[in-house]
């Protein structure tokens, strides 16, 4: 990591740095000598080829496999997806020849692919990881790894039997930035933390998950049975196909989609297994386009103390109605600072209380009778020393990616160098479900209208 000064940060940051200034964080006073930018770690060493597949090539999958294919020695084998045009769109990207097919077993079956990225709807994820480990492929699966939380053991017992590479794609834990915050945790920069905090909130169509439906969409261009697997059989409906977010029997409401990255990114950052009582609450405000997930949902977490962490409490919210315009900000809170942190950038301010209680401002002191005051003066005088009175003057420090940094590349050679080496993914099938776990229980939760006691360690629902 480099130190340096703010004309040498503007100059590697170009034109995000007007953006980073004039954020939130921005409004904070800048200190010249405190800002850093930090720097990727040199590991996309190419050696072997490795031949990837993507199953899923919608949204994500098309953003994973350009991802997957910056990473040197990393060739595309094939794709899967179940709505024609996808697949017309992969072969004008990627050669007329490309391997294309609307049957994942058929693509799990081919010799020629190590690898298989999966970006199918939710209902899809834990079948198809399954299939692809059984049939001797690495797997690259997008959150939350599960749709259901039953579903969980089984695709750990599959990983650990057939020894297969498995990760999970919520990326913000492979981030530069995110790595910087755990150290800085670690070292105890903003004390004991007790709270963090996130919000979510949206001001789009798109935000809100209505996603354009392509005109040539219907029975014939989607293969309707394919996509509803073991979900309830219905008859074709376009909308179900292309917003399958806002159906329960595929997606996993706002929990399962926004709030599992920050629950990722603070597991890896506190070393946490998870919370042990999850509560949640919301409802469907205003985008009643037939979905039936709620679009304001708030939930609670608690995270009890550990050999790892302190005591905290996690509180997470998404409103996709949000008239203020949307905002995306996360508060992680200890007992000397905070660190906020948007997009791959943070500040931490530090502070700390004195050892002396506050004398005088707003406190009952003020109406004690003349010589009560001067005997509690000379009562706080002998008990507190000067040093013990002494207030500390906040500090912040900002942190900052280069410009053009993302930390899905960082991901993805994450999970190219384990097939590669035989090392360790930083978010493997159980950390999966220790993430998908807490955001699974918020919808348990909201639904009963319940707290849900969950067991971090075992991954299992208490009674
Ligand atoms: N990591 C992230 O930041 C991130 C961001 C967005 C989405 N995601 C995840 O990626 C996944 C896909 O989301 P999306 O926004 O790309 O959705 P999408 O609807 O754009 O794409 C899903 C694609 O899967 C195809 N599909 C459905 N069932 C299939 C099956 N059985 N076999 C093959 N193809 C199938 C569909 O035809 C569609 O093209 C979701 O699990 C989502 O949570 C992750």
């Amino acid at each position: 990591m480099s130190t340096p000064t703010r004309r040498k940060f503007l100059r590697q940051l170009g034109g995000t740095a007007a953006l980073f200034t004039g954020g939130t964080m921005g409004a904070m006073a800048m200190d010249e000598e405190k800002i850093h930018v930090l720097q990727p770690e040199k590991r996309h060493l190419s050696n072997d080829k490795i031949r990837v597949a993507g199953i899923g090539m919608g949204i994500m999958g098309f953003g994973d496999m350009e991802t997957a294919l910056k990473i040197p020695g990393v060739e595309i084998a094939g794709v899967c997806d179940l709505y024609q045009g996808h697949l017309d769109r992969a072969k004008e990207l990627w050669g007329k020849d490309l391997y294309t097919t609307r049957d994942f077993r058929e693509l799990l079956q081919r010799k020629d692919i190590d690898a298989v990225i999966i970006a199918t709807p939710d209902h899809w994820h834990d079948h198809i990881s399954i299939a692809a480990m059984k049939a001797g492929k690495h797997v690259y699966c997008e959150k939350p790894m599960v749709q259901h939380l039953e579903e969980g053991h089984a695709v750990i017992k599959t990983q650990k039997e057939t020894g297969k590479v498995f990760i999970v794609g919520s990326q913000g834990v492979s981030s530069i930035t995110l790595a910087e915050a755990k150290r800085r945790i670690k070292a105890g920069d903003i004390g004991e933390i007790n709270l963090v905090e996130a919000v979510n909130d949206r001001f789009s169509s798109t935000g809100a998950w209505q996603y354009a439906i392509p005109l040539d969409a219907n029975p014939t261009t989607v293969d309707w049975d394919a996509f509803l697997g073991d979900a309830p059989k219905r008859p074709y409906d376009a909308n179900r196909f292309f917003r399958w977010r806002n159906y329960k029997d595929y997606g996993t409401g706002v929990a399962g989609d926004l709030f599992i990255h920050l629950i990722s990114a603070v597991h890896h950052a506190m070393d946490s297994y998870g919370p042990t009582r999850v509560f949640s609450s919301g409802q469907l405000s205003y985008w009643k386009d037939g979905r039936d997930v709620p679009d304001v949902l708030a939930a609670v977490m608690d995270y009890p103390k550990t050999d790892t962490h302190t005591a905290f409490q996690m509180t997470l919210r998404v409103n996709f109605a949000d008239g203020s315009g949307g905002s995306n900000r996360t508060r992680i809170v200890g007992s000397e600072g905070v660190i906020e942190w948007g997009g791959n950038r943070f500040t931490l301010k530090k502070q700390k209380l004195p050892k002396a209680e506050s004398l005088g401002g707003y406190d009952s002191y003020l109406h004690f009778a003349e010589p009560q005051k001067s005997e509690y003066i000379m009562w706080y005088n002998e008990k507190y020393t000067k040093e013990d009175r002494k207030s500390f003057a906040p500090e912040e420090i900002k942190f900052a990616a280069p410009i053009g940094y993302d930390d899905r590349v960082d991901h993805f050679a994450n999970f190219f160098q384990a097939i590669r080496s035989g090392g360790m993914v930083v978010e493997d099938a159980s950390f999966g479900l220790r993430a998908a776990g807490p955001a699974l229980a918020s919808n348990l939760s909201y639904e009963k209208k319940q707290i849900v006691n969950w067991d971090p360690v075992a991954m299992k629902l208490l009674k």
